[in-house]
């Protein structure tokens, strides 16, 4: 990971303290320029910049997480102020950039590390910015040495991007004696000899994340950046309805939205059930557009308007009371 990140001569990023705004600019002057040798050497903005946009874009998009997109801006930042002195002639120096990402089902750990692998790809710190999405079946294997060899190979593999092991505190559920171990072992024995080639990303729900960094006195220290991510609001869930709405180019009327928050509501308040959050709107929303194209089609040979083609009414929304693949909280 160089750490490196090229001044932008087309973008501007703002900060307020509840978003990151991405303005595409007209090329700068030629003073400014001139703080970026490449730019200026090869005539021609940086290929990266455009695609930098859109990611910041991504993310500036998902509901809440303010403070992961703050950390994101952090980051971006450094990395900017590094290539400047790097310019100048000072140390750049090496961040540390393994990851804890403690959270409840639903609440954006996976996107959220997908769209900061592009970024540092993008940024120069990572060179593919792929993501090798885990759990500990993948790593833990049957015999002596078959899981630090399974857990070498997804490393090996990860190079250049990011390893995201999801439940990463099951590898330590077996204690002593249980394989898992021997895959922290070799995580990380390979943080060491792959350093700045890969970044690990460890997710799970936030206590069992907490004890397990305290199953190895080594281990909070490898992973610098914890963030948290906590369950959605009812209202910031209603926003992530609308947005998946919007993207798939459906609307909602205010009484099916009104359907759509008892229907939230109620499912939060399930305790029997591990509260899914964004991942439970997504799935009443795909369930209510399966129920809209079957209602649309139970229409007698009525050709639907275009409007039909895109209204979810309110006897859309019904979801299976237990919908597929909920997990318990504890098992
Ligand atoms: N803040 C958000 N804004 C918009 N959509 C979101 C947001 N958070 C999550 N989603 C959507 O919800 C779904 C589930 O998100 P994701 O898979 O990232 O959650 P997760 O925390 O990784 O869940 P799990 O722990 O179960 O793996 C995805 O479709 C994602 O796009
Ligand atoms: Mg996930």
């Amino acid at each position: 990971m160089s750490g490196r990140v090229q001044p932008s001569d087309q973008i501007q990023i703002t900060k307020n303290a509840r978003q990151i705004n991405v303005v595409l600019r007209s090329p700068e002057p030629a003073a400014a320029l001139a703080a970026d040798p490449e730019s200026l050497f090869h005539g021609k903005p940086l290929s990266h910049q455009g695609h930098f946009g859109e990611i910041m874009k991504d993310l500036d998009r998902m509901v809440g997480l303010d403070h992961v997109k703050e950390l994101v801006f952090e980051i971006y930042a450094l990395l900017r102020i590094a290539g400047l002195r790097a310019e100048v002639g000072l140390t750049a120096g090496h961040q540390v950039y393994h990851m804890v990402f403690k959270g409840n089902p639903g609440t954006g750990k996976t996107s959220v590390a997908r769209i900061v692998a592009k970024l540092f790809q993008t940024m120069g710190v990572l060179t593919k910015g792929h993501l090798i999405e885990v759990e500990r079946a993948d790593l833990v294997g049957e015999y002596i040495g078959h899981t630090a060899l399974k857990t070498r190979e997804l490393v090996k593999k990860a190079i250049g991007g990011i390893l995201f092991i999801d439940e990463a505190y099951s590898l330590a559920r077996g204690g002593e004696k249980d394989f898992g171990k021997e895959a922290i072992d070799t995580l990380v024995k390979a943080m060491e000899d792959h350093k700045n080639q890969f970044i690990l990303i460890l997710a799970g729900y936030s206590d069992e994340m907490d004890q397990f960094l305290q199953t190895n006195p080594g281990l909070p220290s490898r992973f610098p950046i914890q963030l948290d991510f906590p369950d959605y609001t009812v209202d910031q869930l209603m926003q992530i309805a609308e947005l998946m709405v919007k993207e798939r180019e459906y609307t909602l009327g205010p009484t099916t939205e009104l359907k759509i928050r008892q229907q939230i509501m109620n499912e939060k308040n399930q305790l029997e059930i591990a509260f899914s959050n964004a991942r439970f709107v997504r799935n009443l929303i795909e369930k209510a557009m399966r129920n809209h194209a079957v209602r649309l089609l139970s229409m007698n040979g009525v050709q639907p308007s275009r409007q039909d083609l895109m209204m979810i009414r309110p006897e859309d929304v019904k979801l299976d009371r237990k919908p597929a693949k909920e997990t318990p909280r504890y098992i």
